[in-house]
This record gives C-alpha cells, sequence and structure tokens, in this order.
C-alpha cells in the first residue's frame, strides 16, 4: 500500500486523490439569482444528502483564486438555489455552463437552457432537469484554507420544495433507470449508471 499523509503533498496533489477516489460522486447543477437579477447555473459534484429531516442537501463550492464563486455568493445573498439532477439528456449543456463567465452573464442562456419559475422560492429553476429541489439556504459554512482566507463555502440548503417527472415518479420512489443519472469521476470522465444489483441487508 502507498502511504501518504496529505500534509506532504500540495492541495492539487491530494485534490487528485480526492477526486479519483470518491468515485462516481452524483452531479448537482444549481441555479441560484444574482442581486442584479442575473439568472446563474453550473455544476458540483461535491454534492449529497445531509438528513431526510427536513430534507437538506449540501453543495461545496470552491473559491478560486480566494473569491466565492458566482453560486456561492449568489446563494448566500438571496438565502435561496435550486438543485437539479444531472442527466445524460442534458450533460452537455450543464457542462457548458461551467465556463468561467462573468456574473452579468446567464449561464442558463448561454447553454440555450429554458429557465422555470419555481413554486416557494423566487430563484427559478431548469426546465431541462427530471428533478428540481427549490432550497432555502439553511447554512453557508465557510471552511479549509488558512486563517482568514477560506478554501471554499459549503452550502447546506434545506429542500422546500421537490419537482419530479411524472414518468419517474412511482409510488413516492424514483425510478433510477429513467432518471439516467450522471456522475463525476476524475479529469473530464463522467459515468453512467451501471449494472443494478441488490444485496439484501441482515436483519
Ligand atoms: C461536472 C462538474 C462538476 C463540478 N463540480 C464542482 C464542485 O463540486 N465544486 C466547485 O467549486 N466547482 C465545481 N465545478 C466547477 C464549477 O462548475 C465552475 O467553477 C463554474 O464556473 C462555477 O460557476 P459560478 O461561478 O457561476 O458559480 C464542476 C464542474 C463540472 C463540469
Amino acid at each position: 500500500m502507498i502511504s501518504i499523509d496529505p500534509k506532504d503533498q500540495s492541495v492539487q496533489d491530494n485534490y487528485k486523490l480526492l477526486i479519483g477516489s470518491i468515485i462516481p460522486r452524483p452531479i448537482a447543477f444549481v441555479s441560484t439569482l444574482s442581486e442584479e437579477g442575473v439568472l446563474n447555473a453550473a455544476p458540483f459534484s461535491f454534492f449529497n444528502i445531509v438528513t431526510a429531516d427536513p430534507p437538506m442537501i449540501a453543495v461545496s463550492v470552491q473559491r478560486r483564486n480566494g473569491e466565492q464563486k458566482d453560486t456561492a455568493r449568489n446563494a448566500i445573498s438571496r438565502g435561496q438555489f435550486v438543485a437539479h439532477i444531472a442527466d445524460e439528456l442534458y450533460i452537455e449543456a450543464i457542462n457548458e455552463t461551467a465556463a468561467n463567465l462573468p456574473p452579468n452573464v446567464s449561464e442558463v442562456e448561454v447553454a440555450g437552457l429554458k429557465a422555470i419559475a419555481s413554486t416557494v422560492i423566487d430563484v427559478p429553476g431548469i426546465a431541462e432537469a427530471k428533478i428540481r429541489m427549490e432550497c432555502v439556504l439553511e447554512q453557508a459554512l465557510p471552511l479549509g484554507g488558512s486563517e482568514g482566507s477560506p478554501s471554499c463555502d459549503l452550502l447546506i440548503g434545506r429542500v422546500v420544495h421537490f419537482h419530479i417527472d411524472d414518468a419517474l415518479y412511482e409510488k413516492g420512489r424514483i425510478d433510477a433507470i429513467g432518471l439516467r443519472p450522471v456522475s463525476r469521476l476524475a479529469g473530464n470522465d463522467y459515468s453512467k449508471l451501471g449494472d443494478i444489483f441488490t444485496v439484501v441487508r441482515p436483519s
């Protein structure tokens, strides 16, 4: 076994170990609204469930040269965002939104995606997504980095409304195959849902 103390290598090398090991990662496509009203959207694979009581999710937005990305800044200033599940049908468009565009340019328009009004919050969602979760920001935690200069903002959102494509929803459950989720590996690699198998938990 290779044995590594993260303190003995660079941030970039630790990053490579994390993104290559923690796979496949689900991808949240997150829309936010700037203070000026520009609809912003970007993908985030540092994404997961926090708790179901009440439903909460977490997205970790890395800072860029010490600066908050638009997603973090907007989510914090408005206290709202929409998380969408990335799927095979719009992953190319999602990827286009990850370009580093200025805050006054809407990635949603650039990628040719369609905005759709939310039910509970002011931030619109993306119509192409089969699952949308309207979120109210529960907490934004600046973490990591060095004293006074965190490396990321961990956004914890409380889901206040779910929107699910009729075709996927069966008695409260989601049809995994129909969702065709896409996940992130390292670098520019992605994966589709692989073979599904069942392991019954011991009682
Ligand atoms: C599939 C994918 C997953 C990504 N995951 C993350 C992530 O978890 N955290 C992060 O900070 N950036 C991530 N990025 C990069 C952001 O999407 C990118 O920096 C984007 O420009 C941020 O947009 P914003 O400035 O509008 O917030 C990812 C990019 C792609 C293509």
